[in-house]
């Protein structure tokens, strides 16, 4: 089966066609990106009205492209699903009203997919990755800690008490006056910084169970930025790699916590969002994985972040697992949680 998929829940607009190859190299036949970021850099995060309308000036070349590099026409398709929650609620209407438009026509069937799920299964897209597996989503909007132990089942174990980390590393990008988004510039200003220069709080040692708080290493870097006086490069560099190392080291002990939480017996450890794109992290979970006889799944850095082949895919796996498609009449909502599903 072929299913097109269409991602605008923030300031990408993506189409992508995914097939149900066996192979998973030879799934994805188009994942077209149109990202927004040059709009948004200029006002230092993503302006909702603005996300909105590039979406509409863009959406059906962004569609066109897909089916054209994956070789297809929209008769191929045999199902077409869309980023129906969470998210910038202009942004979601856009894809959702397309896909529907689509299928109103061509009476093909409407799949509403969850943005968060989508992330979630991005690995079983590329890897052959086996249920029971611990998860590790971090984004620009969402952290969590799950089990996932199939399709629609998912137990989450813990989770941010304030700010995602993604938008933590924006966060701190900014006070250094590295523009927006944030993550990919603290990662390239880290690998020539000194991580033991600055000591920050590893929040929450303390408190039982695995939810996180990035709010006071946010608040410790800007305290500590404060008492430099001309903040040079190589500041810039020493405080990205402290709070880069803070970060992943308060992320590898809650997920300590989270593996002891697990009720199945979790055959790997799985991580998915923007912030898997972090190298530094990336190299941790390794490590803790191999130490626990776990198998470690990354997705490819081009598909940490938000795209249509990971929604694409996810509706392959809800339609195999027996999950009806949407009525047309069916919700586009700014928030829902995986509880939901
Ligand atoms: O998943 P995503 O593309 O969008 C959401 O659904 O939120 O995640 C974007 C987030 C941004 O906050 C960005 O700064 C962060 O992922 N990010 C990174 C890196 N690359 C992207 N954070 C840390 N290190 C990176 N290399
Ligand atoms: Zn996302």
């Amino acid at each position: 089966m072929k299913v097109l998929g269409i991602e605008s829940s923030c300031d990408e607009t993506a189409a992508s066609v995914v097939c149900d190859a066996i192979e998973p190299s030879k799934r994805t036949l188009s994942n077209v990106i149109n990202s927004q970021i040059n709009v948004h850099a200029q006002y230092g995060g993503v302006v909702p009205e603005f996300a909105a309308r590039c979406h509409v000036d863009v959406i059906d070349k962004v569609i066109n492209e897909a089916l054209s590099i994956a070789k297809c026409k929209i008769e191929d398709i045999d199902i077409v699903a869309a980023t129906a929650c969470p998210g910038l609620i202009g942004g979601l209407l856009v894809g959702t009203v397309c896909a529907k438009t689509i299928c109103a026509i061509t009476g093909k069937p409407y799949m509403a997919i969850n943005h968060l799920e989508g992330h979630l299964l991005t690995c079983r897209l590329c890897y052959d990755v086996e249920f029971p597996f611990l998860l590790l989503l971090t984004s620009g909007g969402h952290f969590f800690f799950a089990e996932v132990l199939g399709v629609g089942k998912y137990e989450i174990l813990g989770k941010t008490l304030d700010d995602a980390a993604g938008e933590c590393f924006d966060k701190v990008a900014k006070m250094l006056g590295f523009g927006y988004p944030g993550g990919q510039v603290i990662q390239r200003h880290a690998e020539n910084g000194d991580p033991g220069r600055f000591k920050f709080p590893i929040p929450l040692q303390r408190r039982p169970g695995c939810d996180v708080s990035f709010s006071g290493i946010k608040t410790a870097v800007k305290l500590q930025i404060e008492t430099l006086t001309n903040l040079n490069d190589q500041d810039k560099c020493d405080i990205s790699s402290s709070f880069q190392q803070t970060v992943v080291k308060f992320i590898i002990n809650q997920l300590a916590k989270a593996f002891k939480m697990c009720r199945a017996n979790p055959l790997s450890v799985v991580v998915a969002g923007g912030v898997a794109a972090n190298l530094a992290l990336r190299k941790e979970l390794l490590s803790f994985a191999s130490k626990h006889h776990l198998q470690f799944y990354a997705p490819p850095l081009h598909l940490c972040s938000d795209n249509a082949a990971m929604i694409a895919w996810t509706a392959i796996e809800r339609h195999k697992a027996g999950f009806p498609v949407s009525p047309l009449d069916s919700k586009t909502a700014p928030r829902c949680s995986l509880s939901e599903i």
